[in-house]
C-alpha cells in the first residue's frame, strides 16, 4: 500500500461518515436490492458480464419478494441472491413518510444491514426496490445508496419542477406511479434518473438522468418499457461515475 493510500485509509478510518471502507484495490462490491422484474439488474449483470462495466462485481441481490423474476435473474448468472421478508410496524411506515427517523430500525432492515455487511458491500444500487428505507438505516451509508426512479428530477432532488432541454417546466413526478403521473399531467417529455437515496422520497441530489419522449397513444406500460431501456444504460452509468467519484478518496480501484 503506497504512503498516500495508506493516508487515505487512515483517514477513512478515523471519519466517522468515510465513504467506503476498500483501501485494499479490490473490486467494488455491489449490493442490488430489487422488488420485481429485475431488468435494471439484468443490465447491470450483463454489462459487468460483456465488460462494458469493469472492476465491479454483484456482491449480493436482496429481494423482499421471492417471487420476483429478478431472483431468477440472479440465480441464473450465479449472483448470490437472498429472499428478505419485509415487515414493518405500522408506525415505522408512518415515522418513515414523515420523514422521522425512528429512534431504533425496523428488524427488516437491521437483518438487511447484517447482510450488506456480510457480504461487504460498498454501494446499495435500489433497482426497482420498493420498500421506503428509513433515515437510520440510510445514515449507516452516507452518499452510498443509489435508486432508480422512472422521471426527471432536478440536480439537487428538490423542488417541485423540472426544466426539460427544451426550456418546458414539468412537475417532478415522485412516489410509486410517477409513470402514470407524467401520463396524466400530459408531458411531452419524461425521463428516468439515478439519484442518492436521502430520508425524503425520490428527492436526493441527481447522478444521471435521460429524457424519453411520450408518445402519442402511450399507455403506462409501453412508456415505461421505453423508460426502462434508457435505465438499463443509465443504471450502468451511474455506478461507473459513482465508483469514479469514490475511488480517488476511499482507495478503491478505478474504474
Ligand atoms: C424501474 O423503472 C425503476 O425506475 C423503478 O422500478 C422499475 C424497476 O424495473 N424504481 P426492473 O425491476 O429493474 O425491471
Amino acid at each position: 500500500m503506497s504512503k498516500r493510500r495508506d493516508e487515505s485509509f487512515e483517514q477513512d478510518m478515523h471519519s466517522e461518515k468515510s465513504a467506503l471502507h476498500r483501501p485494499d484495490g479490490k473490486t467494488l462490491r455491489l449490493g442490488v436490492l430489487i422488488s420485481g422484474s429485475g431488468s435494471n439488474l439484468q443490465a447491470l449483470i450483463d454489462a459487468i458480464e460483456d465488460g462494458t462495466l469493469t472492476g465491479v462485481e454483484i456482491a449480493l441481490v436482496v429481494s423482499n419478494n421471492g417471487q420476483a423474476q429478478g431472483v431468477q435473474r440472479a440465480l441464473r448468472h450465479k449472483v448470490p441472491v437472498i429472499y428478505l421478508p419485509w415487515t414493518r410496524s405500522v408506525g415505522a411506515a408512518r415515522r418513515a413518510h414523515q420523514c422521522i427517523a425512528p429512534k431504533k430500525m425496523p428488524e427488516s432492515e437491521e437483518r438487511l444491514t447484517k447482510l450488506l455487511q456480510l457480504f461487504e458491500v460498498d454501494l446499495i444500487v435500489l433497482a426497482g426496490w420498493m420498500r421506503i428505507l428509513s433515515g437510520t438505516f440510510l445514515e449507516q451509508f452516507p452518499q452510498r445508496v443509489i435508486n432508480l426512479h422512472p422521471a426527471l428530477l432536478p440536480d439537487d432532488g428538490m423542488g417541485s419542477t423540472y426544466t426539460t432541454q427544451d426550456g418546458t417546466a414539468i412537475p417532478v413526478f415522485r412516489g410509486l406511479h410517477a409513470v402514470r403521473q407524467a401520463l396524466d399531467a400530459g408531458v411531452k417529455v419524461t425521463g428516468s434518473s439515478v439519484h442518492y437515496v436521502t430520508a425524503e422520497v425520490d428527492a436526493g441530489p441527481v447522478i444521471c438522468r435521460e429524457e424519453v419522449v411520450v408518445e402519442e397513444g402511450d399507455t403506462e406500460e409501453s412508456l415505461h418499457e421505453r423508460i426502462k431501456r434508457v435505465e438499463h444504460r443509465l443504471v450502468v452509468e451511474a455506478v461507473r461515475r459513482w465508483g469514479r467519484d469514490h475511488s480517488a478518496a476511499s482507495g478503491v480501484q478505478a474504474i
